[in-house]
């Protein structure tokens, strides 16, 4: 029985191959960032209300004007078949039955129309942009017809994080899985090439190291799906994105797997939201791992947490039970951090709760 996700981590790590393990757990080089994203959380308390009525409660929110079952989404993780032979579709069932998003990856190990048709809920889709633009279009206008309802581009990653145990481990995909929807641009495998990680020499040949604010409106120009870029740690890079008509930031740092010592997301939440005033909708993911975790990241200006790791533990766990375990355990720490806050709905998680005001 799993009383909450590290035991679904325990789990799934006793499951799961250990050079696949291993990139799914790891940090950039000293992974200071990924502690500091947990630690940053830890550190920040939570000033409960009392005397607050909270016999009945309501998880449900708004992300870009979908409605969601509670303020948790899915964050993109690359290669799901590696953690359960049914990868990403168990993860587009278990969120949908949990009335949440999930956010596909770019390097999915499922065909993107494969994961809509097997989801109940709404996909969104994670974008790499490839240096061979109509490549990248070609995908965008696959995406759109699969019906995937929003694009989140990912802009921390012009080349990948040095993650030490893949490049000892000489990482690549296993036999058998590649990387679905883009394989027909010829981009669905690793370069075999001997030593070091094969995703880090993928991302070096293939990807655009060159992406600008231009490319934002490039994209935007492109597609009539809402836009989001993901990635951001600065309020004025966040403001610059509200500037340029973005419909959501995803506020990031890949899970610590991008820049060593960038900073926590949590401690950069607030700045960011104060900059962007409302005119994107703000998201945020690192090292959520409870309940309380996401009040923390509501109360600073996220519409909604994301995670990333917790649900390939469930998929190494048990497939889409797994998934929907970990989904279920963090839907009642919610529900519970919110009853103890003193707020019976999502709108009443605001800022105080961090931040509280001193009387005079
Ligand atoms: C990721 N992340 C990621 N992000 C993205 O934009 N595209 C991707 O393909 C991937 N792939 C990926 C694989 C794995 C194994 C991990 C752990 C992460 C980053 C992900 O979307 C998210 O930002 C972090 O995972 C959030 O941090 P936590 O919840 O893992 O701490
Ligand atoms: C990663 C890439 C795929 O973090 O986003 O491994």
């Amino acid at each position: 029985m799993a009383v909450n996700v590290w035991d679904l981590e325990a789990q799934a790590k006793a499951r799961i191959d250990r050079a696949a393990w291993d990139y799914y757990a790891s940090g950039a080089d000293d992974q200071v960032t990924l502690r500091a994203n947990r630690a940053a959380f830890e550190r920040l308390a939570l000033h409960y209300r009392v005397l607050v009525d909270v016999a009945q409660r309501r998880l449900d929110t708004e992300v870009l004007g979908q409605r969601v079952a509670m303020p948790l989404l899915v964050a993109p993780t690359a290669f799901q078949r590696m953690a359960h032979p049914d990868g990403e579709l168990a993860t587009a069932r278990a969120a949908g039955a949990a009335g949440t998003v999930m956010i596909l990856s770019t390097l999915s190990t499922t065909p993107v129309e494969a994961v809509t048709a097997a989801a109940s809920g709404p996909v969104w889709f994670q974008l790499y942009v490839y240096r061979d633009r109509g490549a990248t279009e070609a995908l965008v206008r696959r995406v759109e017809a699969a019906g995937c309802r929003a694009l989140v581009l990912t802009v921390d990653a012009p080349l990948l994080g040095k993650r030490e145990a893949d490049v000892r481990n000489g990482f690549r995909v296993p036999p058998g899985l590649t990387i679905e929807n883009i394989q027909a641009e010829g981009a669905g495998a690793m370069p075999a090439a001997a030593g070091g990680s094969g995703l880090a020499a993928y991302f070096a040949d293939l990807l655009d190291p060159a992406l600008t604010w231009e490319t934002v409106e490039w994209l935007r120009s492109i597609t009539a799906l809402p836009v989001l870029i993901k990635g951001v740690v600065r309020a004025d890079d966040a403001a610059r994105a509200a500037e340029r008509g973005v419909a959501g930031i995803v506020v990031s740092n890949h899970g610590g797997r991008q820049l060593d010592t960038s900073p926590a997301t949590i401690d950069v939440l607030g700045p960011i939201a104060d900059a962007v005033d409302g005119r994107a909708e703000l998201l945020l993911d690192g090292g959520v791992r409870r309940g309380t975790d996401v009040i923390k990241a509501l109360a600073l200006g996220a519409k909604a947490a994301l995670i990333g790791r917790p649900v390939l533990w469930g998929l190494g766990a048990g497939g889409e039970a797994g998934v929907a375990e970990v989904l279920g355990l963090l839907r009642r720490e919610i529900d519970l951090a919110m009853a103890l806050c003193g707020c019976p709905e999502v709108a009443a998680v605001t800022r105080d709760l961090v931040a509280p005001p001193s009387p005079r």
